[in-house]
């Protein structure tokens, strides 16, 4: 299907992505139409392993130190793109910089192989609303628009990559299911945080991102019975994210249970998540779906 040009939701480590052949123009933009995404917006093109990279990338030294500790895995890498690489436009929204990933997950492994190509994949979501990690979210948001999901289950990870740029050093552009400390720890660097600009360039950046269709309000230690009580650790709340306070099942567990809270139709409060290791991430996607929406 893939090969044909069809739309293909399936599961990777951190979350379910909407994938396309990242070389057919036409694929590419019927991602965009399917989630309407606002089209500059570029993708992340997925394949399945590093001398697949270095067919579409120049691969500096720090890119390639981190490739070969963190890849395959929940990290991409936004690298200088090779001319004949073959990549739709569309893809690096007209850029020179692909940014590239090399997942984990074994399905998402078997269809990187079987397609014999780059593999453009956003989160399989609409535009702005929260990342599916499971196929049954995939099917609420995108029922009727897409040709097909696998479904693999729960994504481990739970989170997005954590996506890496290196104009002028490393630079981090979203926080993710790589923790930032474990990128500063093997580079034996800092990480500049992403530029901010008018246009930022994720959209992951973006104030209101990753949003539920309720209002959501965060570092609430307590909730009113009209909300939706999210925990963590010591605050029970009406479900945890992770009773034993486990960064990495709370990252795991967060996209499903904002679903979930959204569902039940009341407002969502959220208890205070440390600021540390994946929390960084879950803290980036909380802000995200608390801000006013424009
Ligand atoms: O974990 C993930 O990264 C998932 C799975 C499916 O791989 N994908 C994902 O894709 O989260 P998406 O499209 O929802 O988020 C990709 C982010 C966007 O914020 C996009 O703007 C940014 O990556 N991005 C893509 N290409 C870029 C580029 N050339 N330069 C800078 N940022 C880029
Ligand atoms: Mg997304």
């Amino acid at each position: 299907m893939l090969r044909r040009g069809d739309l293909v939701a399936f599961p990777t480590e951190t979350v379910y992505g909407l994938g396309a052949d990242a070389t057919n123009d036409q694929a590419v933009a019927s991602i965009f139409a399917a989630k309407d995404r606002p089209s500059l917006n570029p993708l992340i093109a997925h394949v399945p392993d590093v001398a697949a990279v270095a067919a579409l990338c120049d691969i500096p030294p720090q890119a390639a130190a981190l490739a070969s500790a963190f890849w395959p895995g929940a990290l991409t890498l936004v690298l200088p793109l090779r001319a004949n690489s073959g990549i739709s436009q569309l893809v690096t929204a007209g850029g020179n910089l692909l940014a590239v990933r090399v997942p984990d997950a074994p399905i998402a492994q078997s269809i990187l192989h079987a397609a014999g190509r780059p593999i453009a994949a956003p989160s399989a979501n609409p535009s702005g609303r929260i990342s599916p990690t499971s196929a049954e979210h995939v099917m609420a948001g995108l029922s009727g628009r897409i040709d097909a999901v696998i479904d693999g289950g729960p994504c481990p990870i739970g989170v997005e990559s954590t996506i890496i740029g290196f104009a002028d050093g490393p630079q981090l552009l979203r926080a993710g299911g790589v923790p930032a400390e474990a990128i500063e720890a093997c580079l034996g660097e800092t990480l500049a945080p992403a530029p901010t600009t008018e246009t930022p360039i994720a959209p992951g950046q973006l104030a209101s991102h990753y949003a539920p269709g309720a209002a959501v309000r965060l570092n609430a230690v307590e909730a009113d019975n009209e909300e939706f009580h999210i925990g963590f650790g010591e605050v029970e709340g009406k479900i945890s994210l992770s009773s034993t306070g486990d960064m990495v099942e709370a990252a795991a567990n967060l996209f499903r249970l904002l679903h979930q809270a959204d569902q039940s139709g009341k407002p969502i409060a959220v208890t205070p998540i440390p600021n540390r290791g994946l929390g960084r991430a879950i803290n980036d996607r909380l802000r995200r779906a608390a801000a006013p929406r424009g």
